[in-house]
């Protein structure tokens, strides 16, 4: 398949240095966008057309168009960093983009080529490559492609127009404080996903559904849902946003793929960071049972959580019906923030990318 060449319509009131400034200060997440966005148009029998860098802007769409109804949707979530030489580079985009591609199959949607979003998401950031934060802190230009289904009218089929969008965001630091610990909810009746469901896919209808679990996380003074397996109730799957990995001394565990879990990208790095670092990292089936148990006789040392806005995130206390432990000593763990600021660095630029992650855009 061809790639689809963007066109090229930048805005003409791009905010001033001034103005974007102001933002880059203190950007917090999602809350501002860049100048501009992507745009790429796939019609039945036509296939991928029309890509075009325009103004960021809003969307019209007709009452009936079809994703308003039956939320024929995907999205991706990937980072771009300033290197220490001023040059920016974003983070395994061909994984998302293939990741984007198996999303996209559960949904009945048709496929990106890998080549078309990661140019769409290169354009972006070379348009808006002012807007990537400076190096040195945590801070970066999240990118947040997505796609939805454009055809107009109220049938249940797989829509014949779909629009493909990207857009990006500056981030602030997920701990502008310093690193601190979520207490965590293990909800026994709620559910993400189940066998034969869309776990495994990036679908917003996924993270509407976690909105009334992650409420009864915050009844219970939790500030994020960690959930079990739907059958047995019992499997620890992930939290809302983010994949877990348990830390057994040297040996770090997160949960096996099951289809119902999203195959996280810094679940995935994780993996093979912390072998470049010595450990041995598996993955396997974790119940809760074991998870109290193991804290409780010590071999579990730490719990951490991870994706791509929260990078590392530790695990402090954990709440289910009718038990409450603390991991460790309740402050983030040594092998948790030594693995976090080796996949930081390989981020930023500061430590040898060894894996051929990084797309550096100059
Ligand atoms: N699990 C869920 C449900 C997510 O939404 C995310 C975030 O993207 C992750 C895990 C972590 O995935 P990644 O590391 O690719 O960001
Ligand atoms: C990400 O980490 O990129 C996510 O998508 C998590 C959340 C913001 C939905």
């Amino acid at each position: 398949m061809t790639t689809p060449t963007i066109e090229l319509k930048p805005s003409s009131s791009p905010l001033s240095d001034q103005e974007r400034d102001a933002i880059l200060a203190g950007p917090g997440f999602g809350r501002h966008f860049t100048d501009h966005m992507v745009t790429v148009k796939w019609t039945e029998g036509r296939g991928w057309h029309d890509g075009q860098l325009v103004p960021y802007g809003p969307l019209s769409l007709d009452p009936a168009t079809n994703v308003l109804h039956y939320a024929q949707e995907i999205f991706e979530g990937l980072k771009a960093y300033r290197r220490p030489d001023g040059s920016v580079a974003t983070f395994r985009p061909d994984a998302n983009a293939r990741r984007f591609q198996a999303s996209a199959r559960r949904l009945a949607m048709p496929e990106l080529p890998v080549e078309t979003f990661v140019e769409a998401c290169d354009v972006l950031v070379q348009h808006d490559k002012a807007w990537v934060p400076a190096h040195g802190g945590e801070e970066s230009l999240y990118l947040r492609p997505f796609m939805i289904a454009t055809e107009v009218g109220l049938g249940v089929k797989p829509a014949s127009e779909y629009l493909f969008v990207v857009i990006a965001s500056p981030a602030g630091a997920y701990f502008p404080g310093g690193v601190k610990p979520v207490s965590i909810w293990a909800s026994q009746d709620r559910v993400r996903a189940v066998p034969g469901g869309m776990g495994d896919a990036k679908t917003g209808g996924n993270y509407a559904a976690s909105l009334l679990a992650q409420a009864e996380a915050a009844a219970q003074g939790c500030d994020q849902v960690c959930y079990l397996d739907a059958v047995e109730h019992k499997w620890v799957e992930e939290l809302g946003g983010m994949n877990l990995y348990f830390v057994y001394g040297d040996r770090i565990v997160t949960p096996a793929l099951t289809g119902s879990i999203l195959e996280g990208i810094t679940r995935d790095s994780l993996l093979e960071v912390a072998r470049d670092l010595g450990y041995e990292s598996v993955e396997e089936r974790v119940s809760i049972d074991q998870w109290r148990e193991d804290t409780a006789n010590g071999t579990l040392t730490e719990v951490f959580a991870c994706g791509t806005a929260a990078v590392i995130t530790p695990v402090g206390t954990v709440k289910t019906d009718g038990a409450e432990w603390t991991q460790g000593n309740g402050e983030p763990g040594p092998a948790t923030m030594r693995l976090r600021d080796a996949l930081l660095d390989i981020q930023r630029g500061k430590a040898e990318d060894k894996h051929g992650w990084m797309h550096v855009l100059g």
